[in-house]
């Protein structure tokens, strides 16, 4: 039995107790909301492993430990990556209370946002293990953060409502349809007004900006990261209007880093 037909006959028949597969929360500090729901299963056995026979490679690069420590070795040294920063915090309301943040790695976008924002609640999730303990390290003692291993492949498990949802660099490592199915997902999840900033690496239009995107940034001039599946800007603001975001537009870019933005329609 292939691979798909397996899962479409697993998909029916969920053999994993709790709200959905695949999801095990690290650390749920989140007082009222549903993410304690998630920790429940998950200690009743949401993290259960089902051998369904097939063998499986490792999901992706990014749950090995050499693949997260190579990338947080040279994170700063990203050139630009500070300004588009920068502009994402500056467009993330005060108001927002729960923020959500998408392949959150070792928690560098949440640390950003509470250093604005201090009483923020935040839920980092992420595929990797090795990036989820970096995290929790860096977030250590932050009562209001949770961190929940879930791989965005999969459709999000029932985390609650959120103000916001930010991302950074970790949109790109899905194919394109799953791109496109999760920015629906979180346009569900938004509350009315909620706004959606996704720092991403994209598409160069050029195999020559391409490489001058990688020898600007450092990167040999033959590499290739196996995990991205990069994508142009203007397909993906395209599909953010077609989910109903309202004031969508490229807010910074640099080469191949681009922030996009969404905001879902306030109830009238
Ligand atoms: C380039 S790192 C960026 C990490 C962090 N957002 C930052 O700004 O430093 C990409 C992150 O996406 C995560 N990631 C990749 N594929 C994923 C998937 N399918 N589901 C969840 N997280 C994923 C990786 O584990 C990694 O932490």
């Amino acid at each position: 039995m292939s691979a798909r037909q397996t899962s479409r006959r697993l998909g029916g028949l969920s053999p994993f107790p709790g709200p959905r597969r695949g999801c095990d929360a690290e650390r749920v500090a989140w007082r009222g909301g549903r993410v304690n729901s998630i920790h429940a299963a998950s200690r009743a056995g949401c993290g259960r492993l089902i051998d369904d026979g097939i063998v499986r490679r490792p999901l992706t690069e990014w749950t090995t430990s050499e693949h997260a420590e190579r990338y947080l070795a040279r994170q700063h040294a990203i050139p630009h990556r500070t300004e588009g920063e920068a502009v994402l915090l500056a467009h993330i309301p005060h108001s927002a209370r729960r923020i959500l943040d998408l392949g959150t790695g070792d928690g560098r976008l949440i640390a950003l946002l509470r250093l604005d924002q201090p009483d923020i609640h935040a839920l980092g999730l992420d595929v990797s293990r090795p990036m989820l303990e970096a995290a929790r390290q860096r977030l250590a003692g932050e009562d209001r953060i949770t961190l929940l291993h879930h791989d965005m492949s999969s459709r999000l498990p029932d985390i609650g409502r959120f103000d916001a949802a930010v991302s950074c660099f970790a949109i790109h490592h899905l194919d394109d349809p799953r791109k496109r199915t999760l920015y629906g997902e979180v346009f569900e999840l938004l509350e009315p007004g909620g706004v959606f900033a996704n720092l991403e690496h994209v598409a160069s239009p050029s195999e020559r900006l391409h490489r001058r995107f990688y020898e600007a940034i450092g990167y040999p001039d033959d590499w290739e990261d196996p995990s991205n599946k990069l994508l142009d800007v203007e397909t993906q603001l395209h599909w953010l209007r077609e989910l109903g975001f309202e004031d969508v537009d490229c807010y910074w870019k640099w080469l191949e880093m681009a922030l996009l933005i969404g905001v879902k329609p306030a109830e009238r």
